[in-house]
């Protein structure tokens, strides 16, 4: 007997209905082809000095900067409900931007006195940090500014002092945002001399020139500062090969997880990552894909429940092992039943 070169993928109707494995919920869970679960998530939270403090972020409803007296109980919740990580964002007082971002690595800075008090209080839940000068300059650049150009090298040796600190008090990923060439291998070398081997480096190896930032650099206190645009370090929205070449730099010089954000517009960059490289591969709901969506949701235009979890789904779809998303509380509780 020949053996058929090619099969028919699908047999014609009515011998193919795809209705039937449709017809009873017990079969559409049988044959579901993705999971969504807590351990998925990443929760990104902000931050605020003081104590009992809770700053709503008008555009981002739902969302508040929380004093560090009041995120430890919330990071505590997070974990309950199975969330793995959770994503540390300051907001900083314009009186300590400066132009050298001094305050980037100050070992009492607002961002590494709650990873203390996080490792303390929550020593299961994993902490993140986001390596990027942005909070701290004068100029609301990622990266140190002289005469009005991003300097790429001189940064490095910055985010690396900053990186350090947030590895020295307790950090366990560090997520460098800030799109400067080298910082990753930079970063990589600093902790394996300074005995940091297990701190891991989730990069934001795809990070695009979005607009949907927007209600985050308010959320930090950075929309007024910033001068210009982002557009000389991070990504074209137009291109997708270029994703590819930075994600093998990336992993070249030592991440050991990669980041595509935005999110929901470049599910095709999640999904050409993770076929490429099979590497543990994360996206990030962005704070105008929150605000978008809360706005519609708020409305009473978009049922929340059922497309918050429709979005993460997708996430995993396309390939993403977790996703850093706003509604990770929520999405949990859901979850969880
Ligand atoms: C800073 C940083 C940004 C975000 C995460 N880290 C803003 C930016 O690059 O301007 C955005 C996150 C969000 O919008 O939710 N480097």
């Amino acid at each position: 007997m020949p053996v058929p070169t090619a099969l028919p993928i699908v047999a014609p109707f009515p011998a193919a209905r795809f209705r039937r494995l449709k017809s009873h919920a017990a079969l559409r869970a049988l044959v579901s082809e993705t999971r969504l679960t807590p351990s998925d998530l990443i929760w990104p939270v902000f931050l605020c000095d003081g104590t009992d403090r809770r700053q709503p972020v008008p555009s981002m409803p739902g969302v508040a900067r929380l004093s560090i007296d009041l995120l430890v109980p919330a990071a505590r919740e997070a974990a309950a409900l199975g969330i793995p990580a959770i994503c540390l964002f300051p907001y900083t007082d314009p009186a300590l931007k400066t132009l050298e971002c001094e305050e980037a690595w100050n070992p009492d800075n607002l961002s590494n006195r709650a990873i203390r008090a996080l490792k303390d209080a929550v020593p299961d839940l994993a902490v993140m940090t986001d390596v990027a000068l942005d909070p701290y300059n004068v100029n609301g650049h990622d990266g140190i500014v002289r005469d009005g150009v991003i300097v790429n090298d001189e940064s490095v040796a910055a985010l690396v002092r900053m990186a350090l600190a947030q590895a020295e008090a307790g950090a366990d990923i560090l997520g460098p945002s800030d799109m400067m060439d080298g910082r990753i291998g930079a970063i990589r070398r600093a902790l394996e001399d300074e005995g940091h081997q297990n701190v891991a480096i989730l990069s934001y190896a795809a990070k695009y020139a979005s607009a949907f930032y927007g209600p985050f650099r308010d959320a930090v206190g950075a929309s007024g500062a910033l001068t210009g645009d982002k557009k000389t370090y991070q990504m074209d929205p137009a291109n997708a090969d270029e994703a590819v070449r930075l994600v093998a730099r990336d992993l070249a010089e030592g991440a050991d997880m990669v980041m595509v954000k935005p999110g929901m517009p470049y599910l095709d960059i999640c999904r050409r990552v993770r076929d490429r490289f099979g590497v543990p591969t994360f996206a990030y709901q962005v704070s105008g894909e929150y605000a978008m969506l809360k706005a519609a949701i708020d409305h009473g235009w978009l049922d929340g429940d059922r497309v918050i979890l429709e979005t993460l789904t997708g996430f995993r779809r396309a390939g993403c092992d977790g996703v850093l998303t706003y509604f990770a509380p929520h999405a949990a509780r859901l979850l969880n039943g």
